[in-house]
């Protein structure tokens, strides 16, 4: 199987990227945050302070996260109910930031993260991938852009969706998820040593897909 890994922070345009090169590669896109957010919600739904790592483990045993794909297109339930929309509200994100930090959650969705790898070809994006997921992944991408472009990026994204949010506490959460998500012990976001570095501040999506799919001999 062919293995793709795209890693980056929040709002760098990878699932954007890594959609339109399944796409075009024929490979099935697995977006991994949405795992992460998936017991978030499920965290905040049982009331459950998301960076309460004793609490959040003995939460995970009633969890049960599955990754269907109809259509080709990601789905993710959670306990049986299809939260592919759910847990893309802003409060998700800072609570899988939080969760994803608790290394009990981490090794909790290894193996499905991993199982999905070994039997199709994917295009996984996550912060880990390439570093702890994939190791061995053929190809690595490190995707990234400044934190005012990316907040832009996310603002317009949920304004498309009408969702209004402040670009200033965006632009504020996308640094604090930054801060977490490169800080944590386990599994920190960081670009892998053979990862290639792409920085999107200045690129359109088109050129971004160029970019990745120049690299990539199927
Ligand atoms: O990619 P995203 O914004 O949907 O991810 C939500 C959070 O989940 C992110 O802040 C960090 C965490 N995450 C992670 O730790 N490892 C991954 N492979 C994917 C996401």
């Amino acid at each position: 199987m062919i293995n793709i890994a795209i890693d980056g922070p929040a709002g760098a345009g990878k699932s954007s990227v890594a959609k339109a090169v399944a796409a075009k590669l024929g490979f099935i896109y697995v977006d991994t945050g949405a795992l992460y957010r998936s017991i978030g919600v499920s965290a905040l739904r049982n009331n459950i302070q998301t960076d309460d790592a004793q609490a959040v483990e003995a939460l995970l045993p009633e969890i049960k996260v599955e990754l269907r794909f109809i259509d080709g297109t990601q789905r993710v339930f959670l306990n049986g109910e299809d939260v592919s929309e759910v847990i893309r509200m802003p409060e998700a994100s800072m609570a899988a930031s939080n969760v994803s930090a608790i290394p009990a959650v981490r090794a909790f969705l290894l193996d499905l993260q991993r199982d999905m790898a070994k039997n199709n070809n994917v295009i996984m994006d996550g912060r880990d991938i390439g570093t702890v997921i994939l190791p061995d992944a053929q190809y690595k991408f490190f995707l990234t852009a400044s934190a005012e472009v990316r907040a832009d990026r996310r603002f317009k994204e949920l304004a498309a969706k009408g969702i209004a949010v402040d670009y200033k506490a965006l632009l504020d959460e996308i640094i604090q998820r930054d801060y977490n998500d490169s800080h944590r012990e386990t599994a920190p976001l960081k670009q892998a040593d053979d990862a290639i570095l792409i920085d999107s501040s200045d690129m359109n999506i088109e050129e971004v897909i160029n970019a990745i799919i120049s690299n990539i001999k199927v």
